[in-house]
C-alpha cells in the first residue's frame, strides 16, 4: 500500500480474540492502528471533508474544535496534511502526551481547568470554543458532538467492518463519548443486523445515561452535558463502569502484552459485568470497540502513584491489585543497586 496523505491509512479488519477474558466467543475491534494513533481519525477525517464539500473551508482557514485529546490528534494531522490552522480547546484530564503530539503537529493548544458550575469540563470547553468564534472570524467549528459526519463515520466503516468480519455477531458493545461511534454503528447494525444488541459503555460519573455527574479523570468516555447527537433508542441496555476498574481492567490486559487505553479497559470492564447480568448472551458472539492504545496514558492509568492518588490504594486480593502479579514487572535495576 502506498499513500501521499497520513489520513489515508486505517486498519478496517484487526481483531483480538478476548473469548477468554468474557467467558464466550467475543473480539475487540482494534481502532488504533492509524497515524493519529485512535479511532478519532475517521471522524476527523470525515467531518474535515464534509466542511470542505459543503464549501466552508478553504486552504489557510483554522479550525476550532473541543477534544479531550484523541479528535484534537486526529484533526491536528488532517489540519497539517490540508493547509489548515488548528486550534484545540482540551482540559485538564487529556494527557500531556496528547498536548505534545498536538503541538507537534503545528496545533494550537488550549487546556480547560475550571469545570463549568452545571456542565463540567466539557461545558467549560465549549464555553471557550464559543468565545474562540465570536473572537476570530474566519475559524470554523466542526462540532463533533452535533456533526453528522461524525457518526456517518461510523455508519460507513466502523459498523460494517464488524458485520463484514463476524456476520453472526449477537451483541456490541461500544463506549460512548460524543456517541458518534455507537450511533453511527448502531445506524448500519439496526439497518442490517436488527437483531444484534448494541450495550453503550460510559464512566461512572458521567450523566449520558442519566446518571448524576460526578468527578472522572480518564478521558475519552463520559461528558458532563448529555451529547446532542445521543439517542438511548439506538441502543437495547447501558452499563456505567467505575473507574477503577477500567484501570484494573487495562492492567490485566497490559500484564498479557496488550497496551491499552482507558476506555478499552471500560468497555471490557462493562461487557464482563453487563454479561455477568445476561448470561443468556454468552450463548452468542460479541465484538467490543478498543478505541486506543495506551502509550498516551503511561503517566496516568500505568503509574502506580498517578493510580493510588486518584482511587486508593489497592487491597492484597488478587483480583483488586494495581499492579501487576508476574514477578518480573516494574523498572528492573541494575545488580548491585
Ligand atoms: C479514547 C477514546 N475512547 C472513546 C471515545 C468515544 O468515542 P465517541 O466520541 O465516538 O463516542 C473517544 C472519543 O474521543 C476517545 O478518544
Amino acid at each position: 500500500m502506498i499513500i501521499t496523505a497520513p489520513d489515508e491509512f486505517n486498519v478496517p479488519d484487526l481483531f483480538i480474540d478476548v473469548t477468554g477474558l468474557l467467558g464466550m466467543r467475543a473480539f475487540l475491534k482494534c481502532e488504533q492502528m492509524n497515524f493519529a494513533g485512535s479511532v478519532k481519525l475517521k471522524a476527523a477525517r470525515a467531518m474535515v471533508t464534509r466542511a470542505e464539500e459543503e464549501g466552508l473551508l478553504f486552504p489557510g482557514m483554522t479550525l476550532v474544535e473541543s477534544s479531550s485529546g484523541n479528535l484534537g490528534v486526529a484533526l491536528s494531522l488532517v489540519a497539517a496534511a490540508r493547509g489548515y490552522g488548528f486550534v484545540c480547546v482540551t482540559d485538564s484530564r487529556c494527557n500531556a502526551a496528547t498536548i505534545r503530539l498536538m503541538t507537534t503537529l503545528g496545533a494550537q493548544v488550549e487546556v480547560v481547568t475550571r469545570p463549568h458550575p452545571e456542565h463540567g469540563l466539557l461545558g467549560a470547553r465549549l464555553e471557550r470554543v464559543a468565545e474562540l468564534l465570536r473572537a476570530r472570524p474566519g475559524h470554523v467549528w466542526l462540532n463533533q458532538y452535533r456533526n453528522p459526519a461524525n457518526p456517518g463515520a461510523h455508519e460507513m466503516t466502523t459498523g460494517p467492518e464488524i458485520l463484514a468480519a463476524f456476520p453472526d455477531v449477537t451483541t456490541v458493545f461500544i463506549g460512548v463519548g460524543t456517541a458518534g461511534t455507537v450511533m453511527g454503528c448502531s445506524a448500519h447494525l439496526r439497518a442490517h443486523a436488527p437483531g444484534v444488541r448494541i450495550v453503550g459503555i460510559d464512566s461512572v460519573g458521567s450523566v449520558t445515561f442519566g446518571a448524576p455527574a460526578g468527578v472522572r479523570h480518564i478521558p475519552g468516555l463520559g461528558a458532563g452535558v448529555v451529547p446532542a447527537q445521543f439517542r438511548s433508542a439506538a441502543l437495547d441496555d447501558h452499563w456505567n463502569v467505575p473507574e477503577a476498574d477500567t484501570v484494573r481492567m487495562c492492567r490485566q490486559l497490559a500484564d498479557r502484552g496488550f497496551l491499552f487505553g482507558g476506555s478499552t479497559g471500560t468497555v471490557l470492564a462493562g461487557a464482563r459485568a453487563w454479561l455477568a447480568e445476561h448470561p443468556e448472551a454468552r450463548r452468542g458472539l460479541c465484538v467490543a470497540i478498543a478505541p486506543d492504545g495506551g502509550e498516551r496514558y503511561l503517566d496516568t492509568l500505568y503509574d502506580d502513584s498517578w493510580v493510588v492518588e486518584r482511587y486508593g490504594p489497592h487491597d492484597d486480593s488478587e483480583d483488586t491489585a494495581w499492579s501487576s502479579t508476574r514477578p518480573t514487572a516494574g523498572v528492573l535495576l541494575p545488580a548491585g543497586r
